[in-house]
Order: structure tokens, then sequence, then C-alpha cells
């Protein structure tokens, strides 16, 4: 069962230029999956949280594309809040973390590229059974 050693933060290529950096990524490679969805989260309000829940399969590599915000991990047994503001770094989650999303600053955009299409049924939304279910 993954902990939270299983986070991480994934440093990705960056091609400087004066006219502006320029950062790829691609699955497979610099993420360790196959990328079959991105989602992102934007025009989020002062104060607001997001996430709150766990996934039973799914691994994602949350980027703060603009801005800042926080992730709050948990395995479970350990708590770790995670600032992410570089557009070059994304934050690995494998399966079983359950995360929380606060402190956006205004104008920031989160995305997060996902190893799975969305189903409903991966996730987990009670903490109670995710307690559970890290037994
Ligand atoms: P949810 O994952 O709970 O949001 P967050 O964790 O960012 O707070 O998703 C919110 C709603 O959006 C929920 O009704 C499901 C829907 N949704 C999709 O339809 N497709 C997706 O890829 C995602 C991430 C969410």
């Amino acid at each position: 069962m993954p902990t939270l050693n299983k986070c991480r933060i994934i440093d990705l290529p960056i091609i400087p230029d004066h006219r502006g950096n320029l950062t790829f990524i691609e699955g497979g490679i610099h993420v360790p999956f196959d990328i079959k969805r991105v989602y992102y989260l934007y025009d989020v309000p002062g104060g607001a949280e997001r996430g709150g829940h766990a996934h039973n399969e799914l691994q994602q590599l949350i980027i703060a594309m603009s801005g800042s915000f926080d992730v709050v991990l948990d395995d479970g047994i350990r708590k770790k809040r995670i600032h992410l503001n570089r557009s070059y770094q994304g934050l690995y989650l494998p399966r079983m973390i359950w995360r929380e999303l606060d402190n956006f600053s205004s104008g920031s955009v989160c995305m997060v590229l996902a190893s799975q299409k969305y189903s409903e049924n991966d996730y987990i939304r009670n903490y109670a059974d995710f307690e559970e279910l890290k037994k």
C-alpha cells in the first residue's frame, strides 16, 4: 500500500529561451504512467478547498501552471503539506493517498495529469472508509 514516501516532486524538462521558457511532459517518461486524462482547476475563489478524497487506482501528477496552492497529503498515518508554485515541477501521487488542496492564490491554475479516465467508482470520498482500506 503506497505511503507518503512514494509521493514526490518531479522536476520537468525546461527549454530556456529569451522568448519564454518551454516545459514538456511525455507519458511514461517524465511521469511514471500513461496519461489518459488532463483536467484543471481555475477561477478558484479565495479560501476554497478542493479534493478531500483518495483514489483506489488513479495516479496523478499535479502542477501549479500559474500562481500557487497547497496540497495536503495523508497516507492514513502521516500528513504532509506541500506548496506548489512552479510550472516546471509536478507532484506525483500514487494510488491510495488522501489529498486536500487549499491556499489557492488569486488567478492560480492547477493542472492534473491522470492515469485513468474519470470514474466515480475509483473515488474514496469518505475518510473513515479510506482509513479502513489502509489497514
Ligand atoms: P472532484 O474530483 O470531486 O473535484 P476536486 O477533487 O477537484 O475537488 O470532481 C468534481 C466534479 O467534477 C465531480 O462531480 C466529478 C466531476 N469530474 C468529471 O466529470 N471529470 C473529471 O475528470 C473530474 C476530475 C471531475
